[in-house]
């Protein structure tokens, strides 16, 4: 069977972008920095872009482009099974996160419809958890399927499966052509807008105003290695498997940078557009931006609904526009983020794309159900806090450490990539990934590791958001565990007779 090609190098591009910006460009770039020094996390921003983020981005094109195939592939032809698991571990996580991932896009999708008529009322919060999400049971217990978000899901995995369905060119790069575009110019309008509105300037002093101090605190550096891994979408086996699509003459490190750079300019403008916004809303208020400024799911579906309560005109559209766009972000980062396992089933076992997509996506659709029940949002915030810590970050750890220093494939693929780009690879690309990403890293895992650990002895701090012991063991650590568990046995299986 002939492998799939992307059509064009932008169709490819526009791909990688696609997958790097999503929801974490919008709601979590802003919040990160503005606690993590404002104006000043932009030096530990820069620095772990520009030692871990673009070259493990170029490393994975690389891997992608040099071994042609999905992430399991691609590493079992670079080190054999002994780097095979690495993939599935990946490929799993991917799994899990595209789960609920798929959630937060039906919530964005239900409220841009919420919109035009503010359905959510004066009250946002309490609309949110007890009218929408019907959040009335236990952590830990699932409750009824909630059919305000079940349906929208429906959708969103109908959107995305058929995309995945229609192939790498005619699916994944069309969709991105139109959606990225769309997405730009919908997010500048809404940015614009947020910048012309009272109370802006004093929302973007708060965000930039440098604290440089805060990033003496190695807690800073961490958080930016941390976001940096999450908003590039590597170490998830995402780029290994789109660049896997290049056509054989491509420039890898270019590419890179230009994916890289796209997706912080976009974090940047949405920082911008949030803190103009919360600035006004603080203004309307009377409070200060430290009083409104939150990220994640109480950012984008209590704050937000709130400002557009209180805009001055057009109320239904600019609000539709905003959710709108975390649905355009968040739908082209569930594609690339499903296709890691589609390719990988398809390829270890010799199956269609067609009947990898019914099999994985089908499975992961019914999965995500769960998390469309009336305790939904807490399966959601425990397996993303996690699979997060313990997936993405781990996941990169070890790939550095595997390919750098245990198969030594670093000069190997280096050759590879300075053999077809412009930008030629020097001796920093294999030091930031030999020794900065391994340390900063292994730093990170280690606090984090010991954190959570004491975390369930101590009971005067208390778990993450005071779950019990039970649920933070069962649902979280649990899964973050069964990712690199069912990675490990996903890799003892023989590849399908097509791939030796
Ligand atoms: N890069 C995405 C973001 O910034 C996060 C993501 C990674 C989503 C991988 C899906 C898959 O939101
Ligand atoms: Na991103």
């Amino acid at each position: 069977m002939e492998r799939s090609q992307w059509g064009t190098r932008a169709g490819f591009i526009l791909a990688a972008v696609g997958s790097a910006v999503g929801l974490g460009n919008i709601w979590r770039f802003p919040y990160v920095a503005y606690e993590n020094g404002g104006g000043a996390f932009f030096i530990p921003y820069l620095f772990a872009l520009l030692t871990a983020g673009i070259p493990i981005l170029i490393l994975e094109f690389t891997i992608g482009h040099k071994f042609r195939g999905s992430a399991p592939l691609s590493f079992f032809r670079l080190g054999g099974k002994k780097m095979e698991w690495l993939g599935w571990w990946a490929v799993f996580v991917s799994f899990i996160i595209s789960c609920y991932y798929a959630v937060i896009i039906a919530w964005a999708m239900r409220y841009t419809i919420f919109s035009f008529n503010q359905a959510w009322g004066a009250d946002t919060q309490d609309f949110l958890f007890n009218d929408f999400l019907q959040l009335t049971v236990q952590p830990g217990q699932t409750g009824g399927i909630v059919w305000g978000v079940f349906i929208p899901l429906v959708l969103v995995w109908a959107i995305a499966l058929g995309i995945l369905l229609a192939g790498v060119k005619k699916g994944i790069e069309l969709a991105n052509r139109i959606f990225i575009p769309t997405l730009v110019v919908i997010f500048l309008i809404v940015v614009i807008r947020a910048l012309t509105l009272d109370g802006a300037a004093m929302g973007l002093d708060a965000f930039f105003k440098p604290n440089f101090e805060a990033i003496m605190d190695p807690s800073v550096w961490v958080a930016a290695y941390g976001h940096i891994f999450f908003s590039l979408s590597v170490a998830f086996a995402i780029m290994i498997t789109y660049a896997s699509y290049l056509p054989k003459k491509s420039d890898i490190t270019n590419n890179a940078f230009i994916t890289g750079f796209a997706n912080s300019a976009f974090e940047l403008l949405a920082g911008i557009g949030v803190f103009a916004a919360l600035g006004f809303m603080a203004s309307q208020q009377g409070v200060a931006v430290a009083d409104v400024a939150s990220a994640g799911v109480g950012l984008a579906f209590v704050v937000f609904p709130q400002i557009i309560n209180e805009f001055p005109g057009f109320n239904g559209f600019f609000g539709a526009l905003f959710f709108l766009s975390l649905t355009l972000a968040g739908l082209t980062s569930l594609i690339s983020i499903t296709e890691t396992y589609v390719a990988g089933i398809s390829e270890k076992f010799g199956i269609t794309r067609n009947k990898a997509v019914a099999f994985g996506g089908g499975l992961a659709a019914l999965i995500s159900i769960l998390f469309a029940t009336q305790g939904g949002l807490y399966f959601l915030d425990v397996a993303d806090y996690f699979i997060n810590q313990f997936g993405v970050a781990a996941v990169g750890l070890v790939e550095v450490v595997l390919v750098v220093w245990v198969f030594r494939k670093a000069d190997l693929l280096r050759d590879h990539a300075n053999s077809i780009s412009d930008i030629r690879l020097g001796g920093w690309w294999k030091f930031c990934l030999g020794i900065i990403t391994p340390i900063v890293l292994g730093y990170m895992m280690f606090g984090l590791l010991r954190t959570n650990i004491l975390k369930q002895f101590d009971t005067e701090t208390g778990n993450y958001e005071g779950y019990s012991n039970m649920f933070i063991l069962g649902s979280g650590a649990a899964v973050a565990a069964a990712a690199i568990i069912l990675g490990i046995l996903a890799s003892l299986g023989a590849w399908h007779k097509s791939q030796a």
